[in-house]
């Protein structure tokens, strides 16, 4: 399986597939890495590994028409049968997400579809977990659609709340989990074992 990698910052999940290829964990290899910042942590490891990394922002393209036309363009140049975003902080466009229909996911540092949403990314999403006193917290792996963070759930794991936790030390048991379900959800999709019907989305 072709997967397309779009991510804006460290790349730690980047990093968590890159590692799960490599350990014959996943068996699919990364085409290519798209970045709307080019000084992204994952464009760095992308190059390290000779992955193309590419990067792509609105600013660059006179439109969006043009901006949706490179995107589309290079995920057909790259072969690309998944997309998955790890930690991409603009919204896929429309025919994108219509092109690519159920083959598009992305890793959420909480249980959807709590804490989720606009403004609901990096350590916000934590404080708004710790400040709701929630008792457990977790990664949410699901496809994307039209709304944001909205789309069907496909895999989830917990972590407890302890009552000592800060936004930085939940964010970091919570990475822990999205590290080893990312993979596992791509590896089931590379599999044949993701389903999908209307908002029903499971790994058989
Ligand atoms: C992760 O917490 C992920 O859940 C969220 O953005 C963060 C990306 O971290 N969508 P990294 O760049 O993969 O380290």
């Amino acid at each position: 399986m072709n997967i397309a990698v779009f991510a804006s910052g460290r790349g730690s999940n980047f990093h968590a597939i890159l590692n799960a290829i490599a350990e014959g964990r996943l068996p699919a290899r990364v085409t290519v890495l798209v970045s709307n910042n080019s000084n992204a942590g994952a464009m760095e490891l992308a190059r390290s590994r000779n992955i193309p990394a590419i990067h792509l922002s609105q600013k660059q393209c006179a439109s969006e028409t043009e901006y949706v036309g490179r995107l589309l363009e290079l995920l057909e140049r790259h072969d690309v049968e998944l997309v998955a975003l790890a930690g991409y902080m603009k919204k896929v466009p429309t025919q994108v997400i219509e092109r690519f229909r159920n083959r598009i996911l992305n890793i959420h540092p909480a249980l959807l579809p709590a804490f989720g949403g606009p403004g609901m990314y990096g350590l916000h999403v934590h404080e708004a977990v710790l400040a709701a006193r929630a008792k457990v917290s977790g990664a949410t792996v699901h496809f994307v659609d039209e709304e944001y963070d909205r789309g069907p759930i496909l895999l989830q794991k917990t972590v407890e709340v302890a009552t000592n936790d800060t936004p930085e030390t939940l964010a970091a048991k919570v990475l822990t989990i999205e590290h080893e379900i990312y993979p596992q959800a791509l590896a089931a999709f590379a599999a044949g074992r993701v389903h999908i019907e209307g908002r029903r989305a499971w790994i058989q």
